[in-house]
């Protein structure tokens, strides 16, 4: 039996220092992963009708960049549940046809590689993502016919993602993203960031724009959307169009934000696409029926 009392208890990969009941490891996390989860599965299911049309000839592709070790446990409550590339990958209708799956941590890598040893369209990678993703981009280019293709990039924090990789798969066409921005660590950070012109969120933006004056004194002034605004810059310039980027009819980021217990944000989920018409009519009715009124924006 877990007996989570602090976050002591998780070892230096964050996970639990007790194994799930298939005895493999599991990630440590807060309540909140699940609404993550809760968005993402929704996406999935709601966007299932134009996937099919890709998967049924087995051109459907699944990317997670920060896979983990397929489980994880909620703190506190000693739940199990499955991360979110098993729950892609256990998808009953209109399933991808091939997953790829990349962590840096080989303990976590060899625990998704057991855990999803009975599917064979499973490729998983030890590794860095921000390096992995020039080979992965390079291999999926190479297919000349139309596919679909999803990425899942849920890092733990800034440090882990570079806009270089959000560039990388950026050119393949059909590539929707949902990407989990990690704005509460960023607010806690930028002090130590704000004197050092090479810095973690120059590398997370692809752009060191956010040191502009007037930016500046906008995070000062506590409005961080700024931040969101200049990501949208960033994947006009990769070449995502305006309207796959639109929240309703406002000219801002379709984000939602997941907000802890103290009603702190997280995290904002961002979907990204270059369906200009369905993928955001989809992502845009999801996060206004959201879990628990957790929509608002930051
Ligand atoms: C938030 S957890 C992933 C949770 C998982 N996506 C899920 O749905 O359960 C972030 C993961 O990223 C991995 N990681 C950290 N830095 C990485 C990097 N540069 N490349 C690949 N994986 C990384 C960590 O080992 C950790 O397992």
């Amino acid at each position: 039996m877990r007996n989570c009392k602090s976050d002591n208890c998780k070892d230096k990969n964050s996970n639990c220092s007790i194994l799930g009941s298939d005895s493999l490891p599991v990630q440590c996390v807060g309540s909140w992963a699940e609404d993550k989860y809760f968005y993402l599965e929704k996406y999935l299911n709601a966007s299932r009708e134009a996937r099919r049309k890709f998967s049924d000839r087995g051109n459907a592709v699944f990317i997670d960049l920060f896979a983990g070790p397929g489980k994880c446990v909620i703190r506190y409550e000693d739940k199990e549940i499955d991360g979110g590339g098993i729950k892609a990958l256990n998808r009953d209708e209109a399933p991808f046809n091939e997953y790829y799956y990349f962590d840096i941590n080989e303990t976590n890598v060899k625990a998704l590689e057991k855990r999803t040893s009975k599917s064979s369209n499973c490729h998983i990678k030890c590794g860095d993502s921000n390096v992995l993703i020039n080979d992965l981009v390079k291999k999926l280019l190479g297919y000349r016919f139309n596919r679909y293709h999803f990425a899942y990039i849920d890092p733990f924090g800034p440090d882990a993602l570079k806009f270089n990789t959000i560039r990388e798969l950026a050119k393949l066409q059909r590539m929707d993203m949902l990407i989990h921005f990690p704005i509460g660590a960023i607010k806690r950070n930028i002090p130590n960031w704000i004197d050092k012109p090479n810095n973690i969120l120059n590398e997370f933006l692809g752009t060191n724009k956010w040191r502009d004056k007037s930016n500046i004194k906008m995070i000062y002034d506590k409005t961080y959307r700024i931040l969101v605004d200049i990501y949208k810059e960033q994947l006009l310039s990769v070449g995502y169009p305006e309207g796959g980027l639109k929240f309703s009819e406002e000219d801002i980021l379709p984000v939602v934000s997941v907000k802890n217990t103290k009603d702190r944000d997280l995290y904002a989920l961002i979907l990204v696409s270059k369906d200009i018409k369905l993928a955001q009519k989809i992502w845009n009715s999801i996060i206004k029926s959201n879990l628990d009124g957790q929509g608002s924006l930051f």
